[in-house]
C-alpha cells in the first residue's frame, strides 16, 4: 500500500477525540470539544477539537493539526514515529513498510538532511583539523554530542557523492539545499566548514549552518530556504532548550551559533538564537509555546544596541515581557563566558535591564527623546497589563507627570490606529483580512475553491502563509480536503488551516456575497497601490489610465 493511502487508512481508524482524551481532559462544547491546551499554560480552555473534521486547534497559542501533528508535538517525535505509534494503537500492522516511497517532497528532504548529517558527523571524527578548531573554541565533547556538530570536508562534491552512493538523485539534493549547480555541474554548498545542524521542534534536522575554520569569508553560511527550512521562523537550539525554558519561565535570546552552544555548556540551557537574521514575529510565535518572557543578550556597541532596539519592538508587538542584558563592549556571550565564567553572567542576567531602563540608558538624544521613544514602544503593546507596568516605570524614571505621559501615549496610539488582531501571531492579520477570509471560505466550503481560484491572483497576496496555502490548494490533484491540505503544510500553515476550519471568520449564509466582497476589496486595494505608485513617480499617462480603470471597476461593481 502506498504510504499516503496507508496514512489515510490509519487516520480513519482513530477518532481524534478518543485519542486526545489520553492527553487532554476534553469536555463537549456544542459540536466540538474543549480542554486546557497541553502546549501552553492556561487557566481557561482554548484548546478545541472537532470530531467532524478530525482536527484540533488552540486559540490561545495557535497550535493546530490532526492526530499525527498532535502526537509529534506532544511527544516530540518525528512524523514517521508518530504514524507508527498511532497505527499500533489502532491495531493496523504496518510491518516493513518503507516510507521512502510515495512520500511528500517534505519527507524526502527530511530524509536527505538526516543522511547528510550522518556524513558530516562521520567527517568530524576523521578530521584532526576540525577537532582541533573545536577544541580551540572551547567546545566540549558533550556539546559536540548534544548539538550534533559535524564537519564538511573541503572537496567540491564529497557530500553529493556520499548521497549519490546511497541512491539519491541530484535534483532532490539541490531542492534540499545541499548543492548548487554551476558550470562544472553540481557542487556541495558546505565545503571546509564546521557544521551546525539546525533542528525543528520534532528533532528533525531541517538545515545547516557552516563556519569556516579560519578568517575566510563569508564566516558563516546557512542552508538556503527550502520546503522545510524557513529562516525567519526557526530558532537555533529551541529543540534542546524548550524544557528548560518552560522550567525557568523565560528564554535567553543570543545572536550566534557559538553563543548558544557556550551558554548551554555553561549551564544556561534556556538559550536560543535566530539564524543570523533579526528576530521576527514568527520566531516568537514558536517561542510562545513555551514562554512569553525573554532576555535579549547583546554587545553594548552601537550595532548591538540598535539590534536590541529592533528586537525589543518585535517582542513588544508580540506581547512578550522582555529584558535586555548588554555585555561589555566587544564581547559576545561566547567570549564573555569563556573569559569570566558562569557566575558573572548569572549576575548580569539577574540584573538585566527593563525596556524602559534600556531606552533611557542607551538613548542618543536627551531625556525627552528617550521618553518619546519609550512611549512609542509602549503604544505598540497590546497587552494592557504589560503596557501599564512599563508606563508606571517610565513615570518613576523620567519624573514626568503621569497624566502628561498618558496624554502623549493616547495620541501615539490614535496615530497607530486600532491594534492588530491578537492571538495567532500572524503578521498583518488585520491588514490582510480579505485574504484570510477568502482562504477561510475555501476551507469551509471546498466547492467554492474553483470560483475563488479563477478570480484570485495568488501571486498578489500579501500574507505569505495565505499565499502559500492558496498555491497548495491550486496544486491539489483532486477536490480540496482539509486533511490533504494539512498533510502538506508546515506548522504555521497548519495553525491557520485548523483555526479557520474551526472558526471561519464570517457568516456562512452569505458566503457567495462575502467572497465577492473580498475579491472586490482586494482588487480595489491593489489598484489603489498602483495608483499611488504612479502618482509618486509622476507618470500622468499611467495615472490617467488608472482613473479610467477605476471608473470601470466602479461601474462593474454597481451592476
Ligand atoms: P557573528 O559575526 O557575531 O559571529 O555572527 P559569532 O556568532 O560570534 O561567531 P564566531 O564566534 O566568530 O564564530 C552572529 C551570527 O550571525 C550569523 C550566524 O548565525 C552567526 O552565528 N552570521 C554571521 C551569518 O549568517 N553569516 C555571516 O557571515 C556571519
Ligand atoms: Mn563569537
Amino acid at each position: 500500500m502506498k504510504a499516503d493511502r496507508l496514512l489515510e487508512e490509519i487516520k480513519s481508524q482513530v477518532d481524534i477525540v478518543e485519542f486526545l482524551s489520553d492527553y487532554v481532559r476534553l469536555k463537549k462544547s456544542g459540536q466540538n470539544y474543549k480542554g486546557l491546551c497541553p502546549f501552553h499554560s492556561e487557566k481557561t480552555p482554548s484548546f478545541m477539537v472537532s470530531p467532524s473534521k478530525q482536527i484540533f486547534h488552540c486559540f490561545g497559542c495557535g497550535t493546530g493539526g490532526d492526530v499525527v501533528t498532535f502526537l509529534m508535538k506532544h511527544d516530540n517525535i518525528s512524523f514517521i514515529e508518530a504514524v507508527k505509534h498511532i497505527a499500533k494503537k489502532a491495531g493496523i500492522a504496518i510491518g516493513e513498510l518503507r516510507f521512502e516511497k510515495g512520500i511528500s517532497v517534505r519527507e524526502k528532504i527530511l530524509l536527505l538532511q538526516k543522511e547528510a548529517l550522518k556524513s558530516f558527523k562521520e567527517n568530524l571524527v576523521g578530521s584532526g583539523s576540525a577537532q582541533e578548531y573545536l577544541k580551540k573554541r572551547g567546545i566540549e565533547d558533550v556539546s559536540i554530542e548534544s548539538f550534533n556538530i559535524g564537519y564538511a570536508t573541503a572537496e567540491r562534491d564529497a557530500l553529493s557523492e556520499y548521497l549519490r552512493n546511497k541512491g539519491h538523485g541530484d535534483p532532490l539534493m539541490k531542492e534540499a539545499g545541499l548543492t548548487v549547480f554551476d558550470e562544472r555541474g553540481y557542487r556541495d554548498i558546505f565545503r571546509g566548514r564546521i557544521i551546525f545542524p539546525i533542528f525543528n521542534l520534532q528533532n528533525e534536522v531541517i538545515g545547516f549552518g557552516g563556519r569556516v575554520l579560519d578568517d575566510g569569508k563569508p564566516k558563516y553560511i546557512n542552508s538556503p530556504e527550502t520546503e522545510v527550512f524557513k529562516k525567519s521562523e526557526i530558532l537555533y537550539a529551541l529543540n534542546l532548550s524548550k524544557d528548560e525554558i518552560r522550567k525557568k519561565g523565560y528564554a535567553i535570546i543570543v545572536e550566534g551559533y557559538l553563543d548558544t552552544i557556550m551558554c548551554h555548556q555553561y549551564g544556561f540551557r534556556n538559550t536560543v538564537a535566530p539564524l543570523g537574521t533579526s528576530l521576527t514575529s514568527r520566531h516568537l510565535q514558536r517561542l510562545k509555546l513555551f514562554t512569553e518572557k525573554a532576555v535579549l543578550v547583546f554587545d553594548s556597541d552601537d550595532a548591538g544596541v540598535s539590534a536590541a532596539r529592533r528586537s525589543l519592538a518585535i517582542l513588544c508587538d508580540c506581547n512578550f515581557r522582555a529584558k535586555v542584558l548588554l555585555l561589555p563592549r566587544g564581547e559576545d556571550p561566547d567570549s564573555f563566558l569563556r573569559k569570566s565564567g558562569n557566575q558573572p553572567f548569572k549576575n548580569m542576567l539577574s540584573k538585566a535591564m527593563s525596556i524602559v531602563d534600556f531606552l533611557m540608558v542607551t538613548s542618543k538624544g536627551d531625556k525627552i527623546d528617550a521618553v518619546r521613544e519609550a512611549l512609542g514602544m509602549i503604544a505598540g503593546i497590546k497587552d494592557m497589563i504589560i503596557a501599564e507596568e512599563l508606563l508606571s516605570e517610565l513615570t518613576d524614571r523620567s519624573k514626568i507627570n503621569e497624566s502628561a505621559l498618558r496624554g502623549e501615549l493616547a495620541k501615539i496610539r490614535n496615530k497607530l490606529g486600532s491594534p492588530v488582531l491578537e492571538g495567532s501571531g500572524l503578521q498583518g492579520t488585520a491588514k490582510n483580512k480579505e485574504e484570510q477570509l477568502l482562504l477561510s471560505a475555501v476551507i469551509a466550503f471546498p466547492e467554492k475553491a474553483g470560483y475563488v481560484l479563477s478570480k484570485l491572483n495568488i501571486e498578489e497576496l500579501r500574507n505569505e502563509t495565505v499565499k502559500s496555502l492558496f498555491r497548495k490548494i491550486k496544486g491539489l490533484p483532486e477536490k480540496l480536503k482539509v486533511e490533504s491540505l494539512l498533510g502538506d503544510a508546515d506548522e504555521t500553515e497548519k495553525a491557520l488551516i485548523t483555526k479557520l476550519s474551526l472558526k471561519p471568520g464570517f457568516d456562512f449564509e452569505h458566503v457567495d456575497r462575502n467572497i465577492d466582497d473580498c475579491l472586490q476589496s482586494l482588487a480595489v486595494k491593489r489598484f489603489e497601490e498602483r495608483r499611488r505608485e504612479a502618482e509618486e513617480s509622476g507618470d500622468i499617462a499611467l495615472l490617467d489610465s488608472f482613473l479610467k480603470e477605476k471608473r470601470r471597476l466602479i461601474k462593474e461593481a454597481n451592476l
